[in-house]
């Protein structure tokens, strides 16, 4: 059986004051059935892990540097957020495809930094509209999978997050009809990934792309839906939590 993930994105938001939205979503979770994990600002990884010791909530980060060290300004090495308190991280994130031109091949090197460093890799794959107005998603998403993900990924180390682009942040969202089409897709294309069905169903599917306390659970009744990844909800505690439940309930 696949753990369900509720995993927060909260971006380039959050200050130390923010912080106390963990308190409250873990009050209000205190044994989620589901995992529940929150990547913040690199800023506040250490600070939100402390907080969120001792209870359901995870903490990771939102993008790794593929080398351990070096003359890299401003990037984070896999074992710098390790060592901060992450067990996970974003990686591939459409933002970062688009802002900083990262490659599947990137993706795939910072997934390799991470699993080495002992992080759990969470790997993000979408079209953009007019990719899917072309009928080219799957081409796409197969693409993308087979090109960022490590050879040796599996389940253990590696969650797989379909977020369509034109669905981040925008209110809207794929028909679940469409959402299932990927989910399945990825599915098969993982049994290629791994040469078996039970590799291929130990991995979790998330789904991303303005998940909401309204839709969330008609997301996750989906098949081959396994949790979420949340950007603009994440960022309150009300709402992820909401989110959590709602995750929790589909069981
Ligand atoms: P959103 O972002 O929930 O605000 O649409 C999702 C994401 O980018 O992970």
């Amino acid at each position: 059986m696949r753990r369900k993930l509720a995993a927060g994105n909260w971006k380039m938001n959050g200050t130390r004051q923010d912080l106390a939205e963990v308190a409250a979503l873990a009050a209000a979770h205190p044994a989620a059935d589901c995992e529940v994990l929150l990547c913040p600002p690199a800023t506040l990884i250490a600070a939100m892990a402390e907080r969120a010791a001792g209870t359901a909530v995870m903490v990771g980060g939102q993008d790794c540097h593929a080398a351990a060290s070096g003359a890299h300004t401003g990037d984070i090495a896999a074992a710098m957020l390790k060592e901060a308190g992450a067990s996970h991280v974003i990686l591939g994130h459409s933002e970062r495809r688009a802002d900083h031109g990262e490659t599947d091949t990137e993706v795939r090197a910072k997934a390799e930094a991470a699993h080495a460093a002992g992080l759990v890799a969470v790997i993000c794959l979408g079209e953009t509209e007019a990719q899917r107005d072309a009928g080219e998603t799957l081409a796409v998403i197969g693409r993308q999978l087979a090109g960022s993900l490590p050879a040796t990924a599996s389940g253990a180390d590696t969650v797989i997050a379909y977020e369509p682009v034109w669905a981040i942040g925008t209110g809207r969202t794929p028909t679940l009809q469409q959402i299932a089409e990927v989910h399945d897709f990825l599915r098969l294309s993982l049994r290629t990934h791994c040469g078996d069905e039970a590799g291929a169903e130990a991995f979790r599917l998330l789904y991303g792309g303005s998940v909401k306390p309204s839709n969330a659970a008609a997301i996750f009744a989906v098949a081959n839906v396994d949790g979420a990844l949340v950007g603009g909800a994440s960022l309150k505690a009300a709402d992820f939590g909401a989110i959590v439940a709602a995750l929790d309930a589909a069981g």
